[in-house]
């Protein structure tokens, strides 16, 4: 037995997440394929940390937070929970969830910032330059071609302020050196050459505070009162907190340099320039490998709330199971390359994949020992058949291929291979015809041969499922009879042909993929159509509804409440007044002066004591409420129809 001091570490980490937004598909990618591989490894006898949690600091965070009135904090503390109540739900098994404003992470922050100022890495200066607040990024005029950020897309804002700097740029031959000496440490490849011919291009020495008058959400720098940390620097420091650092030193000796950080495609830069030189000046080492994959787009399109396509992972766990979804996430594109997300191929994975190639695999198993051996598992025979020996062949030769797969992070691939052996099983079933076999008793030990192998193939293929749909496999397992719980599996001692003991009562249970009923789904969609067509209303119904322009020429805040503005609104010659709940998303300056929509012949309300004539329209989401605004100049009084 090995003792823990000597077992192999794996540390394994997912960026932080912004928690100005709630999860989405891309968020539940990186935390499953991270589950993925802790699982893996725990599997394979490592001691494994797996880190997640959120980023909260910054010009983001803050701005979100004060358009829905809350303190930064309050905001974070709201939206922190709909990421760790998802992670369960998608039967995601992490170690430590880090909020970046917990005092160990500011603690570990100041440090380095404060180790950094005094080797003279890090020096005051002036920043003048753009700064893009959605990507919380600094970007140089020669980066540039017009105002808005070359990640998203976004317009950027123009600053100049004091500002203390990181002399990133001493470290641009080290950094050099050390990713052609290290070629592992950035994964895929081609990423890696994006970088480096990035780092040729020159490092620029990299602003890392900003001034409390432009920013006050952020980590204070410890011997400045007027300026706060940059986000990035203070978020990327977040994996050495994990790991313990200057916290519990043998913590850390045990778990860093990070095996793998698992990133986004469009946060490489950040998790290999930015960082790697950090940790440079600060002498700790880099990880071991930064791994980026690719990003969803949604039925072809890019994924973005403006559309309305954002996949919610708790629908789809709901919708679809937890567990089909990690594996739809998992198969569907190559661990590295972007993907196309739609409901109609992940339906069709489950019904195929999912609900023919495995679960009827497993429950025609099931039945046929249930049938002929009394649900007993028998016993294999000593003579084995061609048919036999090619599929524990096979087997033998997944398990292998599947190894290499893992370990090369080719989550796909490693999938691929699996069901090439569940397909390979199933094709053993037709080629040895066991229901012919069970109508004749001489044949009960070629039979049993046969049952054998086949709940020994599905016994190995469910130890090589388990690390991507966790409860399923449990849910197999609990089938074939077998009762250690399948987190305390080893590969080395369990993975292989044989070991699968006979005797043991299989249990026959519910079927572990129900196919989806395209059909059924379809019905429903267009029962629900028509129920939302009950809602229509004749023409003559809507031309009740007088909406006119009104133009805003007063508005005030209604004391004792922190919702309404009273407005005084003309429409042509009338003028009312109109009590709208606007006020967490329009200032009175803001609506002052607006020309808007009116729905003049509602009945009057009286609202904290004044009388409300008419109803200004609005959109409204989850989130915001905007006025609905006149395209273009019209006399006020003007009707809308
Ligand atoms: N807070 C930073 C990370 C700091 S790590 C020290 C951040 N947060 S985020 O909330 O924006 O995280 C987004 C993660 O989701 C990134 O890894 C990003 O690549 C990923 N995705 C965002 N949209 C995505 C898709 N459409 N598809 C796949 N992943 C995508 O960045």
């Amino acid at each position: 037995m090995e003792n823990n001091q000597s077992k192999k570490t794996f540390y394994i980490t997912t960026p932080i997440y912004y928690v100005n937004d709630v999860p989405h598909i891309g968020h539940a990618y990186t935390t499953i394929a991270a589950d993925v591989m802790a699982r893996y490894k725990k599997l394979s006898g490592y001691d494994v940390l797996f880190s997640t949690g959120t980023d909260e600091h910054g010009q983001k965070i803050a701005s979100s937070a004060e358009k829905v009135n809350l303190t930064p904090l309050e905001l974070a503390d709201k939206v922190v929970l709909k990421f760790k109540n998802l992670w369960p739900l998608l039967n995601i098994e992490y170690d430590d969830f880090i909020r970046t404003t917990e005092p160990r992470h500011i603690k570990v922050v100041q440090e380095i910032f404060n180790k950094l100022y005094e080797n003279g890495d890090i020096y005051k200066g002036e920043y003048e330059g753009w700064y893009c607040v959605p990507c919380e990024t600094f970007w140089t005029e020669t980066q540039l071609t017009d105002e808005t950020c070359p990640t998203c897309g976004k317009k950027i804002e123009k600053i100049k302020e004091e500002s203390y700097f990181f002399k990133m740029s001493k470290y641009q031959d080290r950094i050099l050196s050390y990713f052609e000496k290290n070629p592992q440490c950035i994964q895929p490849k081609a990423r890696r050459n994006e970088i480096i011919n990035f780092v040729k291009g020159g490092l620029k020495d990299q602003s890392v505070t900003r001034t409390k008058k432009s920013l006050k959400w952020g980590i204070d720098v410890p011997f400045d009162d007027n300026h706060v940390i940059y986000v990035w620097y203070d978020a990327l420091l977040n994996y050495i907190t994990v790991a313990g650092y200057n916290i519990d030193n043998k913590k850390f000796e045990k778990y860093w340099p990070a095996d793998i950080h698992l990133v986004g495609k469009d946060i490489l830069r950040f998790h290999t320039v930015i960082w790697f030189t950090m940790l440079m000046a600060a002498g700790i080492e880099p990880p071991r490998m930064v791994f980026a994959h690719g990003w969803w787009t949604i039925e072809g399109e890019k994924m973005s709330k403006s559309k309305g396509n954002v996949v919610d992972p708790y629908e789809m766990a709901e919708e679809f199971g937890a567990d089909a979804f990690r594996y739809f996430l998992m198969r569907e594109v190559s661990f590295g390359q972007d993907g196309n997300f739609s409901k109609d191929l992940m339906i069709k994975r489950i019904n195929y994949d999912l609900a023919n190639d495995l679960g009827n695999l497993v429950s025609r198993t099931v039945a046929m020992i249930t049938q002929y051996f009394n649900k007993e598992i028998p016993k294999a025979g000593m003579e084995k058949e061609k048919y036999d020996v090619e599929l524990e062949d096979f087997a033998v030769k997944t398990i292998k291929k599947y190894y290499n797969q893992m370990k090369n992070l080719s989550l796909n691939a490693a999938l691929e291979t699996i069901w090439q052996f569940i397909r390979r099983t199933n094709k053993y079933i037709d080629q040895t015809e066991p229901w012919i076999l069970g109508r004749d008793n001489s044949q009960k030990e070629r039979l049993s041969t046969i049952l054998y192998n086949l709940a020994e193939s599905i016994r190995i293929s469910t130890i090589l499922i388990y690390p991507f749909m966790p409860v399923k496999a449990k849910e197999i397992w609990e089938q074939l009879g077998l009762e250690t719980g399948l987190e305390k599996i080893r590969f080395d001692e369990d993975a292989s042909w044989g070991k699968l003991k006979p005797g043991i009562s299989v249990k026959p249970g519910k079927i572990v993929f129900p196919r989806i009923d395209t059909k059924k789904k379809e019905q429903k969609e267009v029962k629900e159509a028509q129920e939302d067509k009950a809602n229509i209303i004749s023409y003559d119904e809507f031309k009740k509804i007088d909406l006119r322009v009104g133009k805003v020429v007063s508005a005030e805040e209604v004391m004792g409440t922190d919702k309404l503005l009273k407005l005084e609104v003309t429409l042509g010659k009338e003028k009312r007044t109109i009590v709208a709940g606007v006020r967490k998303h329009y200032s009175a300056e803001e609506i002052l002066g607006k020309k808007i929509v009116v729905v003049t012949n509602l009945q009057p309300v009286k609202l904290r004591g004044i009388e409300s004539q008419g109803m200004l329209l609005a959109a409204v989401d989850k989130d915001n409420v905007v006025l609905l605004t006149i395209d273009k100049d019209i006399t006020e009084g003007s009707k809308i129809q």
